[in-house]
Parts: structure tokens; sequence; C-alpha cells
């Protein structure tokens, strides 16, 4: 005999609906798989008149009805957003369901105090699809790599803005362009400001800190910067020099302290993260009894994340009583990286005498040494782009504040760096 799960669905978008579309479509499937045969009883919706995967009987404006239906045995929050999401997902638990959530915002801020009230309650909470979509990094980082200690990890943690610099680079498509196209596939948050700026990377880089290091991390331990700054010049010339740009978030340990960053980096061409292309992800991680380990996959989207939540369902379901241990201390320092690496620079510049050959001698009055440089000008304005050996952060900080005081510059420079 199975296993019946039933489930109360709190939101029934992107990942609600490819919930319902993968119970429909494999359920049996699952079944002779599992030993589990799922149920889907109500779905918490804010409003009943579009087209909706389940029969209007099981659709409800009253989180109560999922809260305190007697047969609902696992909770599934794809709402989104912080509130009423996190106090949604405390009273379920209280009410003595287990949850399944995708929220990485909840988590990064609130996940200590929700994996508190689940041990309390001696529930299990399921987060696999709050990281990288439709991969079981989660899974694969708290069992299959559970034997190992981990000093660094590199990926690409955001669909939306990774789609949006494969569009503007392969099909030249402008930004709002792609950011259209990544929201009409469901891809980007309801906000993409957190896509965009990096927000939503950072949540999952929070979420992967705490797990992989076990160390208490906030947005206010991390250096953050968004997809915003490039413009299409950025793209193209970095293709000219060898490297793509990739949304990078990075984790390393080094000594007693950690570093935490997201921010677009240029990877070289021939690196596996720089042939990672549209909404998916990578994570490369290095163990030190596995070495290093890449996993790649789907990282936004409605099927790929509703497999991801299923897959915590069917654990909950075969294991009530197993469960990932977040017990992050807040015992590590974080600091900014003075590590070394290459930078790509680029100066929006009025053409002037002499104007490139200041900003070459100022690089060098900082100990800054070209490998490659070009310049993109049309009549009296442009660009001067240029990709330096390794140099540290405040190095490059220093020579941009000279060069912003000594040449006449038509905007903001930008500085992005080179993965090694
Ligand atoms: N907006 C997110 C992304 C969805 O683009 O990665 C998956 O978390």
């Amino acid at each position: 005999m199975p296993t019946v799960v039933r489930l109360g669905l709190l939101g029934l978008g992107t990942v609600g609906s490819g919930l319902v579309e993968i119970v429909s479509k494999s359920g049996s499937v699952i079944e002779s798989k599992s030993g589990v045969r799922l149920e889907i009883v109500k779905a918490l919706v804010k409003t009943k008149d579009k087209p909706r995967p389940l029969e209007s009987d099981k659709l409800t404006f009253d989180p109560d009805e999922v809260f305190y239906h007697p047969e609902i045995d696992i909770v599934v929050e794809v709402m989104g957003g912080i509130e009423p999401a996190k106090g949604y997902i405390l009273k379920a638990l209280e009410s003595g369901k287990g949850v399944v959530t995708a929220n990485k915002a909840v988590l990064a801020q609130y996940g200590t105090e929700i994996f508190e009230q689940a041990k309390r309650h001696g529930k299990q909470l399921g987060f696999e699809a709050s990281v990288c979509g439709g991969i079981p990094l989660i899974r694969a980082l708290s069992s299959g790599m559970i034997a190992n200690d981990i000093d660094d990890l590199v990926g690409i943690l955001n669909g939306t803005s990774n789609f949006i610099l494969t569009r503007m680079y392969k099909e030249k498509l402008s930004y709002d362009e792609a950011l259209a196209m990544a929201q009409d596939r469901g891809f980007a948050e309801a906000d993409p400001t957190f896509d965009v700026e990096g927000i939503d990377a950072a949540h999952k880089l929070i979420v992967l800190t705490e797990l992989t290091f076990q160390t208490k991390a906030t947005l206010e331990d991390l250096e953050r910067e968004g997809i915003t700054k490039i413009d299409p010049i950025d793209i193209h010339v970095a293709d000219e020099f060898g490297f793509v740009i990739k949304p990078l978030a990075v984790a390393k340990r080094t000594g007693a302290s950690l570093n935490l960053r997201v921010h677009p980096t240029l990877v070289p061409f021939e690196h596996p993260l720089g042939a990672v292309s549209d909404e998916f992800n990578a994570v490369m991680v290095r163990g030190d009894a596995t070495g290093e380990m890449i996993f790649h996959g789907k990282g936004a989207g409605s099927l790929p994340t509703a497999s991801a939540v299923l897959s915590d369902i069917i654990e909950i379901a075969r294991n009530p009583t197993g469960g990932i241990i977040w017990n992050p201390a807040a015992s590590q320092r974080f600091e900014k990286s003075e590590g070394r690496t290459r930078y790509y620079l680029r100066f929006p510049i009025e053409d002037r005498p002499g104007v490139i050959g200041r900003i070459a001698t100022s690089l060098g009055d900082h100990g800054i040494s070209i490998t490659h440089a070009l310049a993109k000008l049309d009549s009296s304005a442009g660009n001067v782009m240029i990709v330096t050996h390794e140099a540290s952060e405040s190095e490059v900080n220093a020579a941009m504040v000279d060069i912003a005081a000594t040449v006449v510059l038509r905007g903001e420079p930008l500085s992005l760096r080179i993965l090694g």
C-alpha cells in the first residue's frame, strides 16, 4: 500500500502550478518509484477569477483552511516574499504540518527562527527549491558531501540575471528586452530588482553559507553588485578579450574569516562556468575529500523548481523524523577580500589629447599593469576598456579615484573582477 501524502499549497503561481502539473502528469510514476501517493487538497490563492490548474473547490482565500485542515500532512509555501510567507511557515509548523518552502529570502533572514520552530514541533522543513531551482544542491551539500570540509564555493545562483546577460550577448537584445523575456518565462522574482541587483543571489549564498560553513550570515556581511551597470559594450569587448560576463556568487574561507561576494565577473571562455547560459545555474564546490565538484542545471522556472519542491515532499514522506541539521553559529568573521585578481576596467571619456595616456599613467602609478587595452571613440567621446594584470581592490579603487580627478569622464567608470 502506498503512503498517501496530502498537500496544502500556499500560492498557486509559477511554482505551485508546476507542482500541480508534475503531480497530475507523473503522480503514478512518482508513486511506483517512491511508494508515495500525492494528493493536493487545498491551495491558498489571492484571486479565483483566472484559469487555475486545480478544481475551484480546492481553492481558498483563507490560510487557516490549509493550516488546520485535518487531512493535510505537508504545507508547501510557494508564494514568495517575506510576509505573510514567514508567518505562514511558522504557523504551519506550529499546527503540526511538515513544511516545504522555495523561499530563499525568508530563509536567509529568518532561517534560525524557522528551524527552531520546526525542531520545537518535531516537524521537518524542506528547502531544496530555495537555491538553484532543479539542481539537487541542498541535498548534495547536506548529505552527499557531508563528510567534506568545504573551503570555497563559486557559482551562478540567479537564473534571471544569467538569462539577461546571455541574451544581451548571443542575440544582442537590449537589457529591457531580455528582462521582459525572463519575466515572461517565469524566471524573475515578483520584484525583479532582487534578481538584477544581486539580492536574490545574495539570499541564496547566505543559505548555502549557513548550511555549508555553518556560519550565520546577513546581507551586510556580503559585498554585492548587480548587473545593471553592465553596458552592451562590456559584453562585446569582454568577448573580444576572450571572456564572458557571468553573475557570480563566491564564498571563500581564508584562515579564520569568510569572504562572501555577489557580482558580475569576467569568466574565461574555457572555464566551466563560462559555458553556463540562460536560466541555468551552476555551482563549483571544493571538498577536502572529493576535490572539485560541479553541479549544473536549470536554476529557475516552473517545472525545475517544482521538481525540487516535490523531492522534499517525498523525502519528508519517507523519512518524517529526518531532516537537515541547520545550526549556524555566529562565530566566523567576515572580511572583504584583499586577494589579488585581474580586472576589467571601462572609462567613459571625452576625447581630449592625452586622455588615454593619463589613464595608463595613473594605473602605472598605482602599480597596475595592463594586458589588453581598447578604445572605441565616435567623434568626440567613447569608452576606453582595459584588462589588467593582477592587482588588489584597494590599488584599483585608488587608481579609479585619481583617473576621475584628472580625466573628463562622461559617466561612472566600471571595474569588474576577472575569474582566475
Ligand atoms: N528569480 C530566481 C532566479 C528564481 O532567477 O534565479 C529562482 O530562485
